[in-house]
């Protein structure tokens, strides 16, 4: 584990960038440190593997202070990637990954195989590996400088706004390939961004912190969401706060009623067994279970139902992996105001309406306070 216990940064020109910061971050787990810039982040991180040294506090990796290992080791024990990649333009792809195993002197081969194995796991093409970086796109580069920095297989990741210069897009591409590649490796990450979407969907740990080096709260996304410890947290998080959240709800606690739902040769005795007073619509599926659309029941030709004159049913939500979030979403677009769940193979799993999603936000919304009114007891 890595403890940042009481540090300050006083650059010589006087300016404070970090102020008496104390974090505790945890191992194998992505911990993010955000906040608006000029903020502190750059230089905390630094500070971690020594490439800018504390005017006061210590940091401890392990429970050892990392005044007392050479810096060589210490930097070898951690990876390090920064915004644009800052891959060596004059190298081929696969040496700017070799990088690290050839200066602790594997040989060419073995440092070559390495780089191939990891270009593979973040999702890089074998056919670019003899390319230079001008010939990549931007979120291609930042997949090598991420490879760099996982080829001597460090245990500590240090990330200082990676992902920062790349398109939407390909951004959202490259935080999904990195929270896999997490899940796979289980590294210590310290991931600095500006962005709070990006802090609260990679974080496991958030430490936000304002202009002056202050930490203004560490906790895990979801408690960020719903207790922002301060004015300037929840400012800075900005809107729709609430509807966030749902994101960490699991949708798999919902009531789906599979009743209302029907193929597209049902019978008029079918279609009448699956009509009930309590649900306003069937839902057809086609006869491999994919959702198809909505009908009012007394509008469906029995034997014979015709795709083209049903409602939309829109984005289905995944009943096992999406979360309360993605359930409303689909509820809100739903012309029916039901929301469609599938399984992961896309079958209708079963139909649930707007009242019992909220239902179930409120009953998510009555734990969490319960538990955090407990933990405010003990
Ligand atoms: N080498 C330096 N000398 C003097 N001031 C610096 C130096 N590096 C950074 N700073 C200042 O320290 C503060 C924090 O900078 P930095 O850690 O880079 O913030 P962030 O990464 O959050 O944008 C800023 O006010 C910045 O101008
Ligand atoms: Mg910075």
């Amino acid at each position: 584990m890595i403890r940042i216990d009481s540090v300050t940064k006083r650059y010589p020109d006087g300016t404070v960038a970090v102020d008496r910061l104390s974090l505790e971050i945890p191992d194998r787990a992505i911990t993010v440190l955000v906040g608006p810039s000029g903020c502190g982040k750059t230089t905390t991180l630094r500070m971690i593997n020594r490439m800018v040294e504390p005017s006061e506090g210590t940091i401890l990796l392990d429970g050892t202070d990392i005044q007392q290992q050479p810096v060589n080791t210490l930097r070898r024990s951690m990876g390090y990637v920064i915004q644009n990649a800052g891959l060596f333009q004059h190298r081929t792809i696969l040496d700017n990954i070799a990088t690290v195993p050839r200066l602790l002197g594997w040989s060419k081969q073995k440092a070559r195989g390495r780089a191939r194995e990891l270009m593979e796991r973040v999702g890089l093409d074998a056919s670019l590996a003899r390319r230079y970086p001008y010939q990549l796109s931007g979120g291609q580069q930042q997949r090598v400088g991420v490879a760099r920095a996982l080829a001597a297989d460090p245990p500590v990741l240090l990330m200082d706004e990676p992902f920062s210069a790349v398109d939407p897009v390909v951004r959202k591409g490259l935080q999904d390939e990195l929270l896999r590649i997490q899940d796979e490796l289980g590294k210590t990450i310290v991931f600095v961004t500006h962005d709070i979407d990006e802090a609260v969907k990679l974080g496991t740990m958030v430490a936000v912190m304002r202009t002056g080096g202050h930490l203004a709260q560490f906790a895990p996304p979801a408690e960020l969401l719903s207790d922002p410890a301060n004015a300037f947290v929840e400012d800075f998080l900005g809107a729709d706060r609430g509807i966030r959240r749902l994101s960490f709800f699991p949708a798999a606690g919902l009531d789906l009623l599979t009743g209302p739902v029907v193929a597209v040769d049902a019978t008029a005795e079918q279609i009448a067994a699956r009509t009930t007073p309590d649900v306003p619509y069937l839902l057809v599926t086609g006869l491999d279970g994919r959702p198809l659309g909505w009908s009012e029941p007394g509008r469906l030709t029995a034997g014979n139902i015709d795709p083209e004159r049903l409602l939309p049913c829109g984005r289905p939500f995944t009943a096992g992996t999406d979360s309360l979030r993605s359930a409303l979403d689909c509820a809100v677009l739903s012309p029916t105001g039901w929301a469609v769940a599938v399984d992961t193979e896309g079958r209708a799993a079963g139909v649930v309406s707007q009242h019992a999603i909220g239902e179930a936000i409120r009953g998510a919304h009555a734990d969490t306070s319960a538990a955090q009114r407990e933990k405010a007891v003990r």
